[in-house]
């Protein structure tokens, strides 16, 4: 198993490239199971979980076909016929973004049998508001041996679907859903986040007539078949959220490219309270911090456009070395402070209770070894590691794999001391 080894203390320096979007691609790639005509996306990130969801998709009769065969961003996904409707177990548990297949397979073959995708590391995740989005549009739907059972005789209706809170999977699946059926969707208090807007805009370009993605209120008028089209993912906010919080956090000065930062609304106010600098143009975000101390900034999570429970703990690696006492809130996910121990292994002063941890900075952190927990999780303490003074090492790193391109390439190419190594 690869770990990562990182020798702190050097400030960072020069440019970054943002990959596209994990979460959006997963959702992306999902939506070639409602045509069959060719989807080919640009902008792809190679990552283990997006390569996973290919595996997924072949077990479907999805061709997936990588441009050449080196990585080069474009993916092309060809769902001719499905030869299967089922998602077994062993596939959807590996990742939970697989049981949004459940949807397009439901909307495109009136039947399907998805494995419920148990709990996770960050909490229980149920998929209660996903199942009722379905139900709403006339899918029956049973529970059998951890499977969903869902038919829908005729195809799926629209209807009209108040979610109770805000659900990112359960809004991008009920569009799925949505797309083939018959008559007219709306969906009230839906997700806004620009992966649900990413999403729309695929779908739209394959022939789906959705408006008002990225607002609370989606309609979605059923249209009888999509076709393919070429789509490029968004820039990953999360990924370029998390190399400015790395920036800020270690000193020094970086460059972001190919990067959306109306998608950071919330980040760049708390970055600069923090003290580093931020400086935008129209393709690019500088984040600088030279010597100047780190300010504490308290900060809850919030669904978009709201601070990112996918940045809260980078955010805290930040607040880890301020001159002060922070409190960061999570109010998205129950358990998402695993963290936490973690830092604290590197001298960090932590304290959580129930969803709010309270951190008392520290002059410096100290490297150790320490393991990654979840995929953010994994780059707070890359972060950590290169602010802390001697070596860090972090062991896991297949959950940094799930959704970071690269990353010990695109920090070793602004000056960290951190490399790969397989044990
Ligand atoms: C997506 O998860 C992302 N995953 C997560 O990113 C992200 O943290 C999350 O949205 C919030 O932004 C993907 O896009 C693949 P939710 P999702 O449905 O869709 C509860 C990462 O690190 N809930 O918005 O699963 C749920 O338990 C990952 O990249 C129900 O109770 O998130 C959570 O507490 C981690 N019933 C809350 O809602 C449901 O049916 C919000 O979850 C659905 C959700």
């Amino acid at each position: 198993m690869d770990k990562i080894v990182i020798e702190g203390g050097t400030p960072l320096s020069g440019q970054i490239s943002i990959s596209g979007a994990k979460n959006s691609a997963l959702k992306l790639m999902v939506a070639c199971l409602l045509t069959d005509e060719v989807l080919t996306l640009t902008n792809m990130p190679n990552l283990r979980d997006t390569r996973f969801l290919g595996h997924l998709l072949e077990n479907f009769g999805v061709e997936v076909k990588d441009g050449d065969k080196k990585h080069n961003g474009h993916l092309s996904l060809h769902a001719k016929t499905l030869s299967s409707t089922t998602a077994p177990y062993d596939l959807v548990r590996k990742m939970r973004a697989s049981f949004n297949v459940l949807g397009p397979i439901l909307a495109r073959a009136h039947k399907a049998k998805v494995s419920l995708p148990g709990g996770c590391a960050i909490g229980a995740r149920p998929v209660d508001l996903h199942l009722n989005a379905l139900k709403a549009m006339g899918a029956e739907i049973e529970l059998s041996e951890g499977y969903v059972i869902a038919t829908a005789k005729g195809g799926l209706k629209g209807a009209e679907i108040t979610f109770p809170f805000i659900s990112v999977g359960a809004t991008e699946h009920a569009m799925l859903a949505a797309v083939l059926a018959k008559g007219e969707t709306v969906l009230n208090n839906a997700a806004r986040e620009p992966e649900i807007v990413d999403l729309a805009k695929c779908l739209n370009a394959m022939g789906a007539k959705i408006s008002g993605a990225g607002r609370s209120e989606i309609t979605i008028e059923g249209v009888e078949k999509l076709g393919g089209t070429t789509y490029a993912v968004v820039p990953d906010r999360i990924e370029a959220g998390t190399y400015a919080l790395a920036a800020a956090t270690v000193g020094g000065a970086v460059r972001l490219v190919n990067v959306r930062s109306d998608h950071l609304g919330s980040l760049w106010p708390l970055i600069a309270q923090a003290g580093a600098k931020v400086t935008m143009d129209e393709n690019s975000v500088l984040v600088e911090r030279h010597g100047t101390p780190i300010h504490p900034v308290d900060v809850e999570t919030q669904a978009y456009p709201g601070f990112p429970t996918d940045l809260q703990a980078q955010f805290m690696a930040m607040v880890c070395l301020a001159d002060g006492v922070s409190i960061i809130r999570e109010n998205i996910f129950e358990n998402r402070f695993m963290h936490c121990p973690e830092l604290s292994r590197m001298g960090a002063n932590i304290t959580v209770t129930g969803r709010e941890a309270i951190i008392r900075g520290v002059p410096k952190l100290k490297g150790a070894q320490v393991m990654a927990t979840d995929l953010r999780a994994s780059a707070s303490l890359i972060a950590a590691g290169l602010a802390a003074e001697g070596i860090t090492e972090v062991g896991r790193v297949y959950h940094l794999d799930r959704g970071f391109e690269q990353i010990e390439v695109k920090l070793g190419n602004c000056g960290a001391r951190i490399k790969r190594v397989s044990e």
